[in-house]
This record gives C-alpha cells, sequence and structure tokens, in this order.
C-alpha cells in the first residue's frame, strides 16, 4: 500500500530519532554514557526543544559513504530553554560514524551558532566525536576552522559552554578550549591533541587515556576542565546550574533572584574567624559561605589553583563573581596557575557585566625559580591587567594580608576597585613584618648581642606600624575599615550603590593581554 505523506515524515522522523541504529545505542549505553537525544532532554525544559536540521545528509561518495547516510548526519542542532530562558545546543551524536565531523555536522553546529549570535542566546555544545571525519579529510578540516571562528566571534559576546562526554582529540579540542566554561565527566570524557598511542611514538611514554587527558588530569593539571563531574547527569545539571548565574549575552541584565536571606544579616562568627596568629591558615570558604545568600557558592575550577578560590554566588539575590585567595592553600599565594585562573573568570565576569566581589588575604607572589622561569611575570600580569580593564562594579574586602604587589593587583583602589573595604585584621604593607625587618634593619640586628631579641623586637614594631588596615584608611585607599560580622550588608548595600555605574576604557580595536 502507497504510503501517505504524514506515514513518509512519520518514518522519516522515527528514522532519525535513532541515530547510528538500535545497537549503537546500546553500545554507548554499555560504556555508561547516554546517546545524543537524551542529553538534550536532561537538559533543556521538557518538550522546549526545537531541531533544526533533523534531515541533513552528508554529501561523500568516497569509501563507500554513499551506502552510509544517517539523517542529522551525527549531530543533532536546535534551540530550546533551560529554567525559562532560550539556548541553541549542538549535541553530537557517537552513535553516527563516531559523531565525527563532516563538512554538513560543521555547517549545522555553524547554523546554531549563528543564530545565538543574531538572538543574543548562550551556546551549549556536547561534545562526542571521534575528530574530523576520516573519509571526508580537508573538508572536514574546513568545517572545524568555520567553528572555531564563530567561537572566536562569539566570545564575550554570548556565553558558550561545552560538555565533553566522550573523545575530544585532534585540533578539535580547540573549539572547547575557546569557549566560557568547559565541563568534564570522570572516566568517559577525554581531550588531548595527541592521544595515547602517538604520545608513546613519539615520546616512547606510557600513559593511559584518563592519565592523558581525563576529567581529573584536565580539572587539576592543566586547567582545560572547569568542572570534572561524577557522571553525566550531574554534569548537565552543572550546566544548566551555572547558566542560572550568567545573562543571555553581553548586554543583557544579570539575572537576579528574589531571595529570603536577610540583606542586613549579621554573622558574629566572622569576627572571630580570622586567627590572632598571622601564620594560621582559615578557610576563605566559611567566608564566602557565610556571606553569600542562603550560603550558595558555584565553584569554578574547584580542583585547580585552590590558592585562589573563583566562582558565582548572589548577595542580595544578584549575581556576583567571586574572587578569593585561600589562606588554607599555601597561604594563599598567587602563583602562575592561581593568576591564570583569576584572569579568566575576571574577564568572563567583566565581559558579561557580572559585579566582581574580591575577597583578599595574600602575602604576595610565590617565589622561586621554577616561578621565574615558567613566567610569573607575564603570567601574574594577566591577573592584573584583567583587573585593570575590568568596568564592572568592584568590591574589595580584604581580610588579612594585603602584601607587595599582590596588594596591587587584587583590586585595589589604584586600579578601578568602586568599594574597598578592610577587617580590623587587615595587614596592608610592602611585605610581611619579618622580612621587611630583616632587610631594613639587618645591620642594626647583627650589631646586637642578643640577635632573636632584636628581631622579634622590631617585628613587633612593624607589625604596630604597618601591619594594619589604618595606614591605608588614611590615605583613602580602603573606604571604611568594617566589622566582619557587617560584610553581608555592606557588600549588598555596595552592590546596590554601584548598580548603575557607567565605566569605559579609552577607544582601542584590542588591548594587548600578556599572554
Ligand atoms: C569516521 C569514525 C571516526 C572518524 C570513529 N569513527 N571515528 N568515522 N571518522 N574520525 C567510526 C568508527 O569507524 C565506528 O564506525 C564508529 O565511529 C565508532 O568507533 P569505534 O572505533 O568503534 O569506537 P571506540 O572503540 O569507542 O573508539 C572511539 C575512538 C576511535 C577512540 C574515537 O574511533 C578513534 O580513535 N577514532 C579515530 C580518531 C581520530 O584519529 N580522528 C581523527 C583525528 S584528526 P562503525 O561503523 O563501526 O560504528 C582530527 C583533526 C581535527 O580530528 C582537526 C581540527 C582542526
Amino acid at each position: 500500500m502507497k504510503k501517505t505523506k504524514i506515514q513518509v515524515l512519520d518514518e522519516l522522523r522515527r528514522k532519525a530519532l535513532l541515530g547510528g541504529g538500535e545497537k549503537r545505542i546500546e553500545d554507548q549505553h554499555k560504556k555508561g554514557k547516554l546517546t545524543a537525544r537524551e542529553r538534550i532532554d536532561l537538559l533543556l525544559d521538557d518538550g522546549s526543544f526545537e531541531e533544526i536540521g533533523m534531515f541533513v545528509q552528508h554529501r561523500t561518495a568516497d569509501f563507500g559513504l554513499d551506502k552510509q547516510k544517517y539523517l542529522g548526519d551525527g549531530v543533532i542542532t536546535g534551540r530550546g530553554s533551560i529554567h525559562g530562558r532560550p539556548v541553541v545546543i549542538f549535541s553530537q551524536d557517537f552513535t553516527v560514524f563516531g559523531g565525527s565531523l563532516s563538512e554538513a555536522h560543521a555547517e549545522k553546529i555553524c547554523r546554531v551558532m549563528d543564530l545565538a549570535l543574531k538572538l543574543g542566546v548562550p551556546i551549549i555544545g556536547l561534545n562526542d566525536s571521534g575528530g574530523a571525519r576520516i573519509q571526508e579529510g580537508v573538508v572536514s578540516l574546513g568545517g572545524y576552522a568555520e567553528i572555531f571562528l564563530r567561537n572566536t566571534l562569539a566570545s564575550g559576546v554570548v556565553p558558550q559552554i561545552s560538555a565533553v562526554l566522550g573523545p575530544c582529540a585532534g585540533g578539535a579540542v580547540y573549539s572547547p578550549a575557546i569557549t566560557d566554561f568547559v565541563f568534564m565527566v570522570k572516566h568517559t570524557s577525554h581531550m588531548f591533541v595527541t592521544g595515547p598511542n602517538v604520545v608513546k611514538t613519539v615520546t616512547h611514554e606510557d600513559i593511559s587515556f584518563e592519565d592523558l587527558g581525563g576529567a581529573l588530569t584536565h580539572a587539576t593539571k592543566s586547567g582545560v576542565a572547569h568542572f570534572a563531574m561524577e557522571n553525566e547527569v550531574e554534569c548537565l545539571d552543572g550546566i544548566k546550574r551555572i547558566l542560572s548565574f550568567i545573562p543571555q549575552n553581553n548586554v543583557d541584565d544579570v539575572p537576579a533572584i528574589a531571595t529570603d536571606d536577610d540583606a542586613n544579616r549579621k554573622d558574629m562568627e566572622l569576627d572571630a574567624l580570622v586567627p590572632e596568629n598571622p601564620n594560621k591558615p582559615y578557610d576563605m570558604k566559611d567566608i564566602i559561605r557565610k556571606v553569600c545568600d542562603r550560603g550558595d557558592f558555584l565553584e569554578v575550577h574547584e580542583l585547580y589553583a585552590p590558592n585562589l578560590i573563583v566562582g558565582f554566588a548572589r548577595l542580595g539575590g544578584e549575581s556576583v563573581g567571586i574572587i578569593a585567595n585561600q589562606p588554607s592553600v599555601l597561604a594563599g599565594v598567587l602563583d602562575i596557575e592561581s593568576s591564570l585562573k583569576g584572569a579568566r573568570f575576571v574577564r568572563f565576569c567583566d565581559a558579561f557585566n557580572i559585579p566582581l566581589v574580591v575577597l583578599e588575604d595574600v602575602p604576595g607572589f610565590l617565589p622561586g625559580s621554577d616561578q621565574e622561569w615558567r613566567g610569573i611575570i607575564k603570567h601574574g600580569a594577566k591577573l592584573l591587567y584583567a583587573f585593570c580593564e575590568a568596568t564592572v562594579p568592584r568590591i574589595t574586602v580584604i581580610t588579612r594580608k594585603a602584601y607587595g604587589g599582590a596588594y596591587d593587583v587584587m583590586n585595589s583602589k589604584h586600579i578601578r576597585g568602586d568599594v574597598n573595604y578592610a577587617w580590623p585584621t587587615a595587614e596592608i604593607a610592602v611585605m610581611g613584618p619579618k622580612g621587611a625587618v630583616e632587610i631594613i634593619f639587618r645591620k642594626e640586628i647583627e650589631k646586637s648581642t642578643d640577635k632573636e631579641k632584636a628581631l622579634e623586637e622590631k617585628v613587633d614594631e612593624y607589625r604596630q606600624k604597618f601591619a594594619n588596615p589604618y595606614i591605608a584608611a588614611e590615605r583613602g585607599y580602603i573606604d571604611e575599615v568594617i566589622m566582619p560580622h557587617e560584610t553581608r550588608s555592606k557588600l549588598i548595600r555596595a552592590l546596590k550603590f554601584l548598580e548603575n555605574k557607567v565605566d569605559t576604557n579609552p577607544r582601542k580595536k584590542h588591548g594587548n593581554i600578556p599572554l
């Protein structure tokens, strides 16, 4: 019996929904992975997905490909919403030629990226791909380049979020790398420029997929991944959560969520949180949780450079980016990795108009040949540059140490910090008391009969004179010395005060951040 036109469409749709077929879907599940469509279903609001290009097919005849065609060509693209806010999405389908990227596949991705830029909505890429469609050769490479170009042009205009949910190798890694946040899943996702086999051939190094480019490797060692999730469901939830803190584009309002957490809530425990002994650590995350709405903090790059904490929180309902030194890791010192991490986060927030809140307890930059030879000068300069150019509302609270160059870098008044607070425990000085005394009183101490006592006395004298916030406050570098317990209300009031802040940088094509 001749099929009706309605039946033909129905059949085509069913076929498209099966991707590479039931057997390959089963294989995908056996690997502990969801299919491209299951991922979209979990991520987007129920029933919100509108597919674009369901019937697109590749156009290659080489290597018998003319006999292997799959509707959609290995990537599902479209639009939908998350928490009621529109997004565009592409989700690579590993069941079709291993999710490999053909010319048509790339065109589908580019189409939704172009749409996102026109509409001003976030781009979400769910990557699960064997890389360039080998049978298509250079055409596939061209497709990648088209995507990289769009990733770059969209950077700072609409948020771009990548989840790597399977292999992502070769040049393909550079698309996620350009995006704002990269999520990976432990054990099932891998990113590398060259895989373990090539590594073995070239360097004789024996290394597993997971060690070379697994989620934990990239979340702890390289910093390529911002999040290493336990499984795909957690990963997709993570994407929804991060989107709740960020605006749709670079001219949209930052999302605010009404809170029942009192803006004037005082936390008296904060008054005793900084230890008497300046060399004793404490956990800066305690302060963050006590100050933010409902203690809700989404930490970004939690496992990478933990001596600096960055992430999103809300204050009085408003989304803010928090950058905080962590005295309980390496005394909160700034090193290469933490500078890179901080700089990228500051620039993201500035690009998307998210106010910056800095909590500062920093003894300086990490000394040593390793840091110097690897370029702490140019990498530290990135964090400095990022703060200097930021025009969003910027608030600083110095909880304890603000020493040396690190004082300048961490959103000081001199580099356009808007509201700068210090706790009474703050020590704002060129360097720590002991180091300072050993330099300026070296001869005097050497001459004294009891050197230890002389050193102690001088350290004490220096501490009395400089290790406090009042000299900086006298100069106006600190707007107010505040009680720790009033930090939350002070921050919320400052944010409100800065709500309509307008600041600009000189006209230029772009700056030349020390890369
Ligand atoms: C075409 C591919 C493919 C590819 C996988 N497949 N990768 N088809 N082009 N790049 C197909 C396989 O033939 C197979 O088809 C199906 O996808 C699943 O692949 P398997 O090998 O069976 O799966 P698995 O064992 O899980 O291994 C996954 C893999 C492996 C690690 C990704 O397939 C692999 O190494 N693929 C090649 C990766 C690669 O070298 N890509 C090119 C990199 S260069 P059937 O029909 O059997 O289901 C590159 C340059 C990008 O990407 C540059 C951008 C600038």
